[in-house]
């Protein structure tokens, strides 16, 4: 038997999976309206150099990308963010600012395979075009976090962690880091979670070149765990006192909305793509058990490098891999919908078709509704009414037919009604 398998890293979902993405799904749409963001969506496959460009080294070697039979350059979208930046930067004249929009892509990534990674992934985006303010920095994280708390979580089981592009520079810059090495900078720290201390110094003088004193003002910067000490340590010196009051303001903004308890500020997150430019977040479990549940930030100068108009912007994703391995330790994943209205019951093969004329007549008005479809005995109907989770039965047999009546019985009751035919939708 040749493998007909799906390729490593792709999903199917069989109807119990599909019952779970469908629930995320809708979470996702209802929390995004909420905020008063407005759906739309793009190709699945673009032009090569819209990633090339502008996503970052990281998810560059995991394009899915082939030469079309035009000889164009393609690429499967592996993430919505510069297709967003195109179209809105495509209309922009014609648009009311700000824009808030989402989107639920499917995006593919050639990854390494590990837990919470796959090679497809479906992902929430929300994005703000046209507004510089803290203002859309704050709403952009509260609505990650209520979509979180839309689920059931809660602040016992997630926590976003925040930082700044902006006041990580200035501060880089301060400890003396030069300027062009900064990026590579950035990419050391942002495994200083997942590695040791002694392997980022080492990394810091190697590969990023940095002398002693200069690795030690750095790794010192990230030693720092709350804002207050940062604020203190750095708050009055120019250049970077005006960052800090910046995010001093962010951080009030979710205070006042009652979110603080979600929040942790964590220089040390940088993110992997390339463009953002000022606040930046990722929403971790609060065990620290997962990867990223969802990740994002400011990135004022993107819509420029795509497109015409120059407008700042901000947005996240939130994958559904992390996201449904994290519900489902939390036992928060719907539990099986009754799925049907009706299971309609013949007592005879006679009674067929008025069963077919009911059956027909009751989806018409709505009902979710089923039958075996060759004649079984009443026994095996009756279990197979169980087994589909109907609400109720309508059995049809000779006696019924002559009185033009039917049976509605409740399955979680037991208890029988006779009803006119012609009342059944209605019943
Ligand atoms: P990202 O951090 O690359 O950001 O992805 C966001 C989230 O998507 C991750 O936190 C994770 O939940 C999920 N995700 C990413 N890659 C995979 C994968 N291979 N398998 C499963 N889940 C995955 C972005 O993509 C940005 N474009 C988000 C954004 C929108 N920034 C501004 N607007």
């Amino acid at each position: 038997m040749p493998n007909f398998a799906a390729l490593p890293g792709f999903r199917d979902f069989y109807p119990d999976d599909l019952a779970v993405r469908t629930h995320i799904m809708r979470t996702w749409r209802s929390v995004a309206r909420r905020y008063g963001f407005e759906e739309y969506d793009g190709p699945p496959l673009e032009p090569l150099d819209l990633y090339t460009e502008k996503s970052g080294p990281e998810i560059v070697q995991q394009l899915y990308n082939f030469t079309d039979k035009g000889d164009r350059e393609v690429s499967l979208r592996p993430e919505m963010t510069p297709t967003l930046a195109r179209m809105v930067g495509a209309r922009a004249g014609g648009l009311r600012k700000p824009v808030k929009w989402f989107s639920i892509p499917q995006l593919f990534r050639y990854e390494r395979q590990q837990r919470g990674r796959l090679r497809e992934h479906f992902q929430l985006n929300l994005d703000i075009v046209g507004e510089p303010g803290v203002g859309a920095d704050a709403e952009l994280l509260a609505a990650a976090i209520d979509v979180l708390r839309a689920f059931g979580l809660t602040a016992d089981d997630f926590v976003a962690r925040v930082s700044d592009r902006r006041l990580l520079r200035a501060l880089l810059l301060h400890a003396q880091v030069p300027e062009e090495r900064l990026t590579l900078v950035y990419n050391i720290v942002d495994k200083l979670e997942r590695e040791t201390r002694d392997a980022i110094t080492a990394r810091l003088s190697g590969e990023a070149g940095l002398g002693d004193t200069v690795v030690e003002e750095v790794l010192a910067i990230f030693r720092h765990r709350d804002f207050d000490a940062v604020r203190e340590a750095y708050g009055g010196i120019a250049g970077l006192g005006e960052e800090i009051a910046r995010l001093g303001e962010y951080f009030s903004a979710l205070d006042a909305m009652g979110l603080g308890a979600f929040v942790r500020f964590d220089l040390s997150v940088v993110r992997g793509l390339a463009y953002y430019t000022g606040a930046v977040f990722e929403l971790f479990d609060a065990r620290g058990e997962l990867r990223a549940i969802a990740g994002g930030g400011r990135y004022d100068n993107l819509l420029k490098q795509v497109s015409d108009a120059d407008l700042p912007a901000l947005g996240f994703g939130m994958g559904d891999v992390v996201l449904r391995e994290l519900l489902a330790d939390r036992g928060l994943l719907p539990r099986a919908e009754r799925r049907l209205d009706a299971y309609l019951v013949a007592i005879t093969p006679e009674e067929r078709p008025e069963m077919l004329g009911l059956a027909h007549q009751l989806r018409d008005a709505g009902w979710a509704v089923d039958y075996g479809l060759r004649h079984l005995g009443v026994g095996k109907q009756f279990k197979n009414a169980a087994a589909l989770n109907a609400r109720r039965t309508v059995v049809l047999g000779p006696d019924e037919i002559a009185d033009g009546v039917a049976v509605i019985r409740d399955m979680e009751s037991g208890e029988e009604r006779r009803v006119p035919l012609a009342d059944v939708a209605s019943a």
